[in-house]
């Protein structure tokens, strides 16, 4: 898989959103970039963060819906589990010695553009209110708070 790069297009309009995204496909390419020096120990540092950057990053949007009263929550919700059960399977297949990586890569790319395009776009409205509504009560803390419990 080539460099993966970033584009307008992949906005989801919601700064924080973008920002985590961002940091996914930062992983998946670190991941293709690794995996030519066949260094086991590093392709399995970044394998195992990139699989618990992205399972953090939906739990952190499930939060943000959840907040911004998003009707349709629970849908997203089953999406969410759907592809987490992948990338357990996915572990599972690791730890068992297979060799993961190119696969991985590519589906989560390709999950990534799909869901980006279609799920999140959906949910973009509600939670931008939400968040300027917070921002209204100068209450950006809470943004902080939120990223700081989900990602630390
Ligand atoms: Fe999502």
């Amino acid at each position: 898989m080539s460099y993966w790069k970033w584009e307008p297009a992949f906005s989801v309009g919601i700064a924080v959103i973008d920002d985590q995204h961002k940091r996914i496909i930062a992983y998946i390419n670190e991941l293709g970039t690794i995996s030519i020096y066949h260094d086991k120990e590093k392709v399995r540092t970044v394998l195992l963060a990139l699989m618990d950057y992205t399972v953090s990053h939906l739990a952190f949007e499930e939060r943000l819906m959840e907040e911004a009263g998003y009707p349709k929550l629970e849908a997203h919700k089953q999406i969410h589990l759907s592809f987490i059960e992948r990338i357990h399977f996915f572990q599972e297949r690791y730890e068992n010695g297979e060799d993961i990586s190119k696969q991985l890569m590519t589906e989560l790319q390709m999950w990534l553009i799909n869901h980006i395009q279609n799920d999140d776009t959906d949910y973009k409205e509600v939670v931008q209110a939400m968040l300027h509504k917070k921002e209204g009560q100068m209450n950006d803390g809470w943004l902080t708070t939120l990223i700081d419990k989900f990602f630390k």
